[in-house]
C-alpha cells in the first residue's frame, strides 16, 4: 500500500474521477481494478480515496426521499455468515437493497453447513443458485480467500477470524475524515485501545490508517499486544507512524481519536487477563482517562460493546462519541464497494 504523503500523490488524488452512482457501474471510467475486497492491505492511496469519494456520493443517495439507485438491478448479492453479526450483516443487506440488488441471506447455523457441508461446496451451491456477489463472515482466518478461489463473482470479506475486517476499517477511516477538522487523518494521533490480539478490526485499521498518514498507537495489556511490536518496527522502517504501548497515559495523551475495542471473551484463552474487572480498572475508557486526550477527541468503537468493561456507558453516549455515525457510514461504504466491484465484475 502506498503512503499518501507526497505533494505529487496529493495532486493525483485531487484529480480522481468519482463515479456517477445513478448510472450503470459498467459505464463508469474509474480506476478501480479489484475483483474482491478481502483486506485493505492491497488498496493503494488512490483506491482508498476512490472508496471515500464514492461513499460521499452514496451518502447523497441516502439523503434522498427514496434512497435507491438502480446500479445492481438484476444482480444477486448473497450474504453468507458463519458467525454472529448485527452491523455488518444488516448494513450489507441495506446497502445491496439500496443498489436494487436481489439479496439472499444465509445463516450457516440453519443451512446445510449444520449437516456437514464443506465451505467450498456451499460456495459452489450459492453460485449455482445465482449469486454474483458474495459477502462472507467466517470464524477461520483466510476463509474468504479460499472462497475467492472457487467463486466466479466477487467476494467481500465481512470479517474472518482474527485476520481482517476491511469494510469496518474503511468505514472507520471515512468516519474520522468526516469528523476530524481538515477532513484528514494525516498527522492525527489515533489510539486503538483494548484487545488488539484477537481483533481483525485492529489489523485492518493498522493498514489503512498508517497508509493514510495517521500517527497510530496500539494500547492494551502486553498479553493482548503480542507480535505487534515487530509489526510496528517494520512499519516505522517503512515510514509509517506506528507505536505499541501498555501505558494508557502515554497512548491517550493529546489523542485526536480513541477507538476502544471489545474484549473478545469468546476468543480469549485462559491466562491472558486476570479478570474483566481488573481489565476495566486498568484499561477501560472512562471519562477520567478520556480527559488526557484532546478536548474534542473522537470516541469510536466498532461494536458490539461490553459497556462497563472496555468503555464506560457515559463515554459511549457522550458528545464526543461517533459510534452511531460509524454504523450509519457502514451503509455508504458498503454501497460504494458493491458499486465499484460491480463495475469490474465481468472482466476483472
Ligand atoms: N463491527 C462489527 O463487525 O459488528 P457486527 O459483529 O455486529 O457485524
Amino acid at each position: 500500500m502506498n503512503l499518501a504523503t507526497t505533494d505529487e500523490t496529493r495532486s493525483s488524488l485531487t484529480d480522481l474521477p468519482v463515479p456517477a452512482v445513478d448510472a450503470d457501474p459498467h459505464e463508469q471510467d474509474v480506476p478501480w481494478r479489484h475483483r474482491h475486497v478481502l483486506d485493505v492491505d492491497v488498496l493503494s492511496a488512490a483506491d482508498l480515496e476512490l472508496v471515500m469519494r464514492t461513499a460521499d456520493a452514496m451518502r447523497e443517495v441516502l439523503g434522498r426521499p427514496i434512497a435507491k439507485v438502480p446500479a445492481l438491478r438484476g444482480s444477486n448479492v448473497t450474504i453468507l455468515f458463519y458467525e454472529a453479526s448485527t452491523r455488518t450483516r444488516v448494513s450489507f443487506e441495506v446497502a445491496a437493497k439500496n443498489l436494487s440488488a436481489d439479496v439472499v441471506n444465509i445463516a450457516a447455523a440453519t443451512s446445510s453447513v449444520a449437516k456437514g457441508e464443506s465451505l467450498v461446496d456451499t460456495i459452489r451451491t450459492v453460485e449455482a443458485l445465482g449469486a454474483r456477489m458474495l459477502v462472507m463472515r467466517h470464524s477461520v482466518s483466510g476463509a474468504p480467500y479460499l472462497a475467492a478461489e472457487v467463486f466466479g463473482g466477487s467476494v467481500l470479506n465481512g470479517g474472518d477470524g482474527w485476520h481482517a475486517h476491511p469494510t469496518q476499517a474503511l468505514l472507520d477511516l471515512y468516519t474520522m475524515r468526516q469528523r476530524l477538522p481538515g477532513g484528514s487523518v494525516e498527522g492525527r494521533k489515533v489510539v486503538i485501545l483494548g484487545d488488539v490480539l484477537h481483533s481483525r478490526v485492529a489489523r485492518s485499521n493498522i493498514w489503512s490508517l498508517t497508509a493514510s498518514g495517521a500517527d497510530l498507537w496500539l494500547c492494551g495489556p502486553s498479553t493482548l499486544l503480542r507480535g505487534f511490536e515487530a509489526w510496528a518496527a517494520r512499519g516505522a522502517a517503512a515510514g509509517r507512524r506506528f507505536h505499541v504501548t501498555s501505558s494508557v497515559d502515554d497512548a491517550l495523551r493529546d489523542a485526536d481519536v480513541v477507538m476502544a475495542l471489545r474484549i473478545q471473551k469468546e476468543r480469549m484463552a485462559s491466562g491472558l487477563l486476570p479478570s474483566l474487572r481488573e481489565y476495566a480498572a486498568r484499561f477501560g475508557l472512562t471519562r477520567e482517562r478520556l480527559a488526557l486526550a484532546r478536548p474534542d477527541a473522537l470516541v469510536m468503537h466498532p461494536g458490539p460493546m461490553n459497556e462497563g468493561v472496555e468503555i464506560a456507558p457515559d463515554v459511549a453516549v457522550s458528545a464526543q462519541s461517533v459510534i452511531t455515525d460509524q454504523v450509519t457510514n457502514g451503509v455508504a461504504i458498503r454501497m460504494a464497494l458493491l458499486y465499484l466491484l460491480a463495475g469490474v465484475r465481468d472482466g476483472g
